[in-house]
């Protein structure tokens, strides 16, 4: 059950975060570099939607699986870093969701209506979230497995 449960938590932490690294670092400047505004903008849009689709369950098994392997042990027997993995988890989540219903929201309806400035702008915030979410992930697992 727990190497299931770890299983399950490591493979959503993979798909989250190594999706957060392409996009970051592998599409968002070679779109740039390639693209003007009118294809970038509606490629990235589309791009960011059917990642987040594969996020959001990632987030539910993440936060399940965890949850099963942390109360398992009992909160007061958990070493510090697993309360740290919470914490900044649940930070993690709520940066995305602000994320998703915040900058993407906006750039999708900047997309629709083409107004390239205000999807640049979007553009840039959504980068600048995710790349603080890809350091409190990479914090948090350097925590988990740290501080025990
Ligand atoms: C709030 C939700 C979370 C909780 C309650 C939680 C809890 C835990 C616990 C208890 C472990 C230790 C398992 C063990 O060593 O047996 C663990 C490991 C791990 N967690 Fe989380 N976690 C959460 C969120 C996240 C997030 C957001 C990520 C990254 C995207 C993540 C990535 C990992 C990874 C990669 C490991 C494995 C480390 C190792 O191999 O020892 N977790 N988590």
């Amino acid at each position: 059950m727990n190497a299931l449960m770890k299983f399950l938590h490591v493979a959503a932490a993979i798909a989250w975060l190594g999706g957060v690294s392409f996009m970051l670092f592998a599409l968002r400047p070679s779109a740039t570099e390639l693209l003007a505004p009118p294809q970038r903008l509606p490629l990235i849009a589309q791009v960011l939607r059917r990642f987040f689709l594969l996020v959001w369950p990632s987030i539910g098994i993440l936060l399940i699986s965890g949850l099963v392997m942390l109360l398992g042990v009992g909160m007061k027997n958990a070493p510090i870093g697993w309360h740290l993995m919470l914490g900044l988890g649940l930070l993690m989540f709520a940066l995305f969701g602000h994320l998703f219903f915040g900058p993407f929201r906006r750039l999708k309806q900047a997309v629709q209506v083409a107004d390239w400035a205000e999807g640049g702008r979007r553009m840039g915030q959504i980068a600048t979230l995710a790349t603080i979410n890809l350091a409190l992930g990479l914090i948090a697992i350097a925590a988990v497995i740290f501080l025990i």
